[in-house]
């Protein structure tokens, strides 16, 4: 049976986004770079293709093509800007440079009554410097705005449609209803692809997969690691080995919490392990941020290929890969991407530890990950909880990370997300359409200032308050949070934190500042 889309990327920045509405309807899709081999695609079993945007021009040399096998297919396709200019071109039409380029906001008039748009206006994102002029033989025109005469076109009796506009950006408000009118009246998808059939399908997955042997997982406290564990429990139960590593860099009480969640909540056995004395010990003298991240890398391979010889040195290992890192490692722009941080270097096993993988998230984006998490059972606190960095407050205590240090760090952290949570700001699900306060947390500079304090001179280190909004973490803006909030969080940790007697607020946005300090 065809359940799901496959989606031919062709390099936009918004192919994730096709993705993430196509599974916002409740089926499935998975994204392949253009090249890939038929086989692949035919493995999916597709009800339909949907052909992205990209930067490319569809007569530039060496520009992606069209892979044949798709209109061979008989299968309905959408292509969406690039998409369908690809589309036009390789079905005898022509395509070329708009006057000049349009990006923006733009209104549609849908003239002709088809099964994709309804007739009317509507607002549409455009964004392209090419368009098609000519249509292939069998097409007809849907919708013309002010500079694209061809805005949509479509051969029904085929199911091609193409779309010069954008229907996945936030920007076009009714592109979901043009996803939904392909997926499920075009493809004709029903939304089956909901937490309750994801559980099952991977809990299914897992026993196939693992048989009578024996899982390691190691958990974090944070969202994926324990999704990813809950359903290998659900899966395998007692064959599973669930170890949680204590830094020390955690949060204050995070280690209580996530023992609790896990143990009591979940009924998953958990053995913690307390290694923070030699994290400390590995991270005397060190201030440089690349270096804190390579000895606490260093250190969780030591710790954990014990914890692993003490279990018997089970051939399978659990890990939370989430879907965007998959796509991300595949594409062209992934490996290109400049190196800022060495994001994903903490946690990395070496080559010599053979595991078998089971990445039960590996094909879900993290909102799907929540919905699963919230279907599992996992406290709402939890599932709903900011990404917190693998090397924890090492990287928000700015210069040496001591014992005593990280205390102060937690202690002003843990003021600042009181506050935050008494507004009701903290770990929301959020309103749809709502920027979610997607971090909060304060960083420890190792800047001491003179300050005044019941008739006596201080002087003592800074607390920084870090607030962002953020949909997908490359880009943020710093939250306009409330002054009387700003003001009281202040209040209380100077006034409760013994060591810091000034607070201040950061408001850098990401570019050209980072979400984290280091
Ligand atoms: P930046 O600071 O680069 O952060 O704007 C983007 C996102 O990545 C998180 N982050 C990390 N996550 N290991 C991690 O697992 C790290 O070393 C690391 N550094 C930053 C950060 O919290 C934000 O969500």
């Amino acid at each position: 049976m065809k359940t799901a889309i496959a989606i031919l990327d062709f390099g936009s920045q918004y192919t994730q986004l096709i993705a993430r509405r196509v599974r916002e309807l409740q089926v499935y899709c998975e994204i392949y770079p253009w090249h890939t081999q038929p086989e692949a695609i035919h493995a999916l079993n597709p009800a339909g293709f949907i052909l992205s945007g990209g930067p490319s021009s569809v007569y530039e040399e060496n520009a992606p093509t069209l892979p044949l096998f798709i209109l061979r297919s008989g299968l309905p396709v959408l292509g969406i800007c690039y998409g369908m200019q690809l589309l036009a071109e390789a079905l005898g039409g022509m395509v070329s440079a708009s006057p000049q380029k349009e990006f923006g906001l733009a209104e549609i008039e849908v003239t002709s009554s088809n099964p994709l748009l309804k007739t009317g206006r509507q607002t549409v994102w455009m964004s392209h410097g090419d368009q098609v002029k000519e249509m292939p033989p069998g097409f007809y025109r849907l919708a013309s705005s002010a500079s694209t005469f061809i805005a949509a076109m479509a051969d029904p009796a085929r199911g091609i449609y193409g779309v010069q506009f954008h229907p996945e950006v936030h920007h076009t408000p009714r592109g979901i209803e043009i996803l939904r009118a392909f997926v499920n009246d075009i493809c004709g998808l029903q939304p089956e692809w909901t937490p309750e059939n994801i559980i099952a399908s991977s809990v299914e997955r897992i026993r196939r997969q693992v048989g009578g042997a024996n899982v390691l997982s190691a958990v974090s406290g944070g969202v994926d690691s324990t999704v990813a564990t809950t359903l290998v429990h659900r899966a395998i139960g007692n064959q599973l080995r669930t170890v949680f590593v204590n830094t020390g860099l955690l949060r204050l009480n995070e280690a209580e919490q996530v023992e609790k969640v896990l143990k009591q909540h979940l009924g998953i056995p958990l053995v913690t392990v307390d290694a923070s004395a030699g994290y400390f010990d590995a991270l005397r003298g060190i201030t440089d941020p690349e270096e804190k991240r390579r000895v606490i890398g260093a250190k969780f391979i030591e710790v954990f290929e014990q914890e692993a010889a003490r279990a018997g040195n089970p051939p399978f290992l659990v890990q939370g890969t989430i879907y965007p890192d998959v796509v991300e490692s595949s594409s062209a722009q992934g490996s290109q991407a400049q190196r800022i941080k060495s994001h994903h270097n903490v946690g990395g096993l070496p080559e010599s530890m053979k595991f078998e993988l089971i990445e039960p998230l590996r094909y879900l984006f993290k909102d799907e990950v929540r919905r699963v998490g919230e279907a599992l059972g996992i406290p709402s606190q939890l599932v709903w909880r900011q990404p917190f960095p693998g090397p924890g407050l090492a990287v928000r205590c700015l210069g040496e990370v001591t014992p005593e240090r990280v205390r102060r760090l937690q202690l002003a952290d843990a003021i600042f997300r009181e506050e935050l949570e008494t507004a009701n700001l903290l770990n929301q699900k959020p309103a749809p359409g709502c920027a979610l306060l997607a971090q909060a947390f304060v960083v420890l500079l190792p800047v001491r200032s003179v300050g005044v304090m019941g008739d006596r001179r201080t002087y003592q280190e800074t607390a920084a308050l870090r607030a962002v909004t953020s949909e997908d973490f490359m880009t943020a803006d710093w939250a306009h949070l409330p002054y009387d909030l700003l003001g009281r969080t202040a209040n209380r940790i100077v006034n409760e934190v013994p060591g810091i007697n000034r607070v201040v607020y950061d408001i850098t946005s990401k570019p050209p500042s980072t979400i984290e300090w280091e």
